[in-house]
């Protein structure tokens, strides 16, 4: 029997999928699953795809893999997963490779590496996006580990990844967990983008009256333009929805308490230790928060006044281009941070990740697949070293001819009572960003009077302290 190219363990749906779309695409598959029923079904109502080989041991699994072995570990992050990880090491030999696809946190990812890499097996943490449709028809692959596995496993994940004008949105991203890691910023991306998508949708509903189908029909339009991609296309099929019990448009009986699983928390945490401030991730995250945050929203419903004003709009169609343009300068803001958090934790790490080759893998098949990628991806091209994606003469052009569109809303949706913490705190964050003097030079005045931090002068050299207790007079410290 031929041996296996690559072999899929964990089969719940991503790992079912991704094992279809390798067979569909001509590798020879072994699978397994810890249920051998999940195994057997796979093959029953999919065999006819491609090669399987159904394996109901570890050992068979193994045994049924060409050299070097490549085992993808598709099961829940965290203790499952070293649980399997332990259980393959095993039975695998010098060279092979384990790629873990599912969400690790790349901290997790980073320790098994170097525990792997003991034992001569080479460990990739691979993340990937797309879902269950794109992991079956060609999702974005971001592996990481060792620049060795890629030649083995590289071919394979690039055939099975999405394309995008020919190109396979699959790419070595750096060794250890820099895969997993932008992975992450990927999901913190898409946190923010849904966020700043459903501000848009929120402030149309409430400044023009609009049902979700009308405002459907607006985000329809808008995924012709600039902001074409998956997110806002699938904002207009959610909007259009009708809700089959009441009739009620769904996303009025849809609770309106949003999850996670935690890879926006885990985005925003690392950018604290990092000290990348990804202002929209952190709001994103925290939105969902304070929308679960059940008993403190109850007390304050009636309680807390609101001295709002409502919307006065005459003009319906400009409200409606302001907030295309406000939603477009605060997700060009949303991704300028990202790609910083991305970029210093290259830096910390040495990762050396290329910001422009991330770009073009997120092109097609992730979540957050967009027209703009191409844009972003042409930035970093022109400059690799770019100190921020805002700055890139094609996004400085593009939000300046937003900007005052932008100020518009970020100030009505203020007025009106209507919460727009994304759209509000992107605003700020490109302000502080091009302000000539902040704030900044107070707090230091107020950590030098309380705790002697000292300060830095703007005319001078050295580091100062003011007498503040005694006569005022300046030091040097
Ligand atoms: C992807 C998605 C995927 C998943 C997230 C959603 O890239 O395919 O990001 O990873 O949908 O886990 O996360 P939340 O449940 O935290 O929203």
């Amino acid at each position: 029997m031929a041996l296996a190219h690559i072999g899929v363990t964990g089969l719940a749906v991503m790992g079912r999928n991704l094992a279809r779309n390798f067979a569909r695409n001509g590798f020879t598959v072994a699978v397994h699953n810890r249920s051998v029923a999940k195994m057997t079904s796979l093959i029953e109502d999919h065999g006819d795809e491609g090669d399987f080989i159904g394996c109901e041991s570890l050992e068979d699994f193994v045994a049924a893999l060409a050299k070097p072995r490549t085992v993808v570990v598709m099961v829940q992050a965290g203790g499952p997963t070293d649980a399997v990880i332990d259980a393959l090491t095993e039975l695998l030999d010098e060279g092979d490779i384990i790629v873990d696809a599912g969400n690790a946190h790349y901290p997790d990812t980073v320790r098994r590496e170097a525990a792997l890499k003991e034992k001569g097996l080479l460990f990739v943490g691979a993340g990937v996006s797309g879902g269950e449709e794109g992991a079956l028809l060609g999702p974005s692959i971001m592996p990481g580990g060792p620049a060795e596995s890629y030649k083995t496993l590289g071919p394979i994940l690039e055939k099975i990844s999405a394309k995008v004008d020919g190109e396979p949105c699959c790419v070595h991203v750096g060794p250890d967990g820099a895969g997993h890691f932008v992975k992450m910023v990927h999901n913190g991306i898409e946190y923010a983008d849904m966020q700043l998508i459903a501000e848009a949708y929120q402030l149309l509903r409430e400044g023009l009256n609009l049902s979700p189908k009308e405002i459907g029909k607006i985000f329809e339009e808008w995924n012709k333009g600039d902001l074409e991609s998956f997110l806002i296309e699938i904002t207009a099929e959610v909007l259009a929805q009708v809700d089959q019990k009441t009739g009620k448009p769904l996303v009025d009986v849809i609770l309106d308490q949003a999850g996670q699983k935690g890879t926006g928390r885990w985005t925003v945490q690392s950018a604290l230790d990092l000290g990348v401030p990804v202002t929209g991730i952190a709001e994103a995250t925290f939105a969902r928060a304070i929308s679960s945050q059940t008993a403190q929203r109850e007390a304050a419903q009636g309680v807390l006044a609101g001295n709002a004003s409502g919307f006065h709009i005459e003009n319906k169609a400009g409200f409606i281009e302001d907030v295309r343009l406000a939603l477009y300068a605060s997700k060009v803001v949303a991704y300028a941070q990202g790609f910083d958090q991305i970029q210093k934790a290259s830096e910390e790490f040495g990762w050396d990740i290329d910001r422009g080759a991330m770009a073009r893998i997120w092109r097609g098949g992730c979540i957050i697949r967009a027209r703009f990628l191409n844009r972003i991806s042409e930035a970093y091209g022109r400059n690799p070293e770019l100190e921020s994606l805002l700055v890139d003469p094609y996004f400085v052009d593009e939000v300046a001819s937003g900007l005052s569109a932008w100020r518009r809303v970020v100030s009505q949706a203020a007025l009106a009572g209507v919460p727009s913490p994304a759209f509000g705190s992107s605003l700020s964050y490109y302000d502080s960003l091009r302000a000539e003097r902040l704030p900044a030079a107070l707090i230091q005045g107020q950590r030098d009077f309380f705790g002697a931090h000292t300060y830095k002068r703007v005319d001078m050299e050295g580091t100062f302290h003011t007498q503040w207790t005694g006569d005022h007079t300046e030091v040097e410290a």
